[in-house]
């Protein structure tokens, strides 16, 4: 459910017709979360972030990226942004860092049924490279991730997770705080008023960039070890 605003009234007067048959036209504009009432549902609040402008990202992205999952999810994995393949196909972790991160979740045993996955913000930020096409993902401003906010917490507020899992410094960060160190705290429950029990742990990229396979392996065990901690407790929670 979306709430009226000015220009659905001129809608209902048969005046601007794109307007009246997507109902979410109407929140096109800065504020497109603001907008969005309390009583919307999941998929009300994707179709109001697709016209988000709260920041200069949606210029340069294909799409807005929303989150993907049951809303009856009890785990919440919250990364940084969209990649490249996931802002041409407008689904969050479907590239390579999705790759890794359905493995791990898988040898965590946690089914992909049981998660909930977004991201702090949701348009993919990019630069060109210096030679050839390809687009490289830059890391988003305080102010990006600040402006995104407002659709993370409705995800939040919708989901209600038993368990949110924060993958890379920018999702740890913004939701636990500057000073969180995912080096120092990974793996470890944080106190958080988020959800009951909150945890952050490396991004699966991260991984993807080590130096060689031998380390790669151990930072992708370090990762599946992290998990298997979500798994316990929401196995616990479920009996
Ligand atoms: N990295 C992220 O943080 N999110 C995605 O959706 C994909 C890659």
């Amino acid at each position: 459910m979306l709430t009226r605003s000015p220009l659905s009234r001129e809608a209902n007067s048969g005046r601007d017709r794109r307007i009246k048959e997507n109902d979410s036209a109407i929140l096109v504009g800065a504020r497109a979360a603001e907008r969005v009432s309390p009583q919307a549902t999941l998929a009300e609040v994707g179709r109001a972030a697709a016209t988000c402008r709260a920041c200069d990202l949606w210029k340069t992205a294909t799409q807005t990226v929303f989150g993907e999952g049951s809303i009856k999810a009890k785990i919440m994995v919250v990364g940084e942004q969209p990649g490249d393949q996931e802002d041409r196909m407008g689904r969050p972790f479907v590239g390579p860092a999705g790759r890794l991160l359905d493995q791990a979740l898988a040898e965590a045993e946690i089914e992909r049924s049981q998660v909930y996955i977004t991201n702090v913000v949701k348009h993919f930020k990019w630069g060109p490279a210096e030679r050839g096409k390809r687009r490289i993902h830059k890391k988003p401003r305080y102010s990006e991730i600040q402006a995104c906010r407002p659709w993370l917490d409705a995800e939040l507020e919708r989901v209600k997770p038993e368990v949110l899992v924060c993958l890379g410094v920018s999702a740890a960060q913004a939701l636990l705080g500057k000073d969180f160190r995912v080096s120092r705290q990974r793996g470890q429950f944080i106190p958080s008023s988020l959800a009951p029990h909150v945890i952050a742990t490396v991004h699966p990229s991260s991984i993807l960039r080590a130096q060689d396979d031998e380390s790669r392996h151990q930072q992708l065990e370090a990762f599946v070890q992290d998990l298997r901690q979500v798994a316990r407790v929401v196995k616990r929670s479920v009996h």
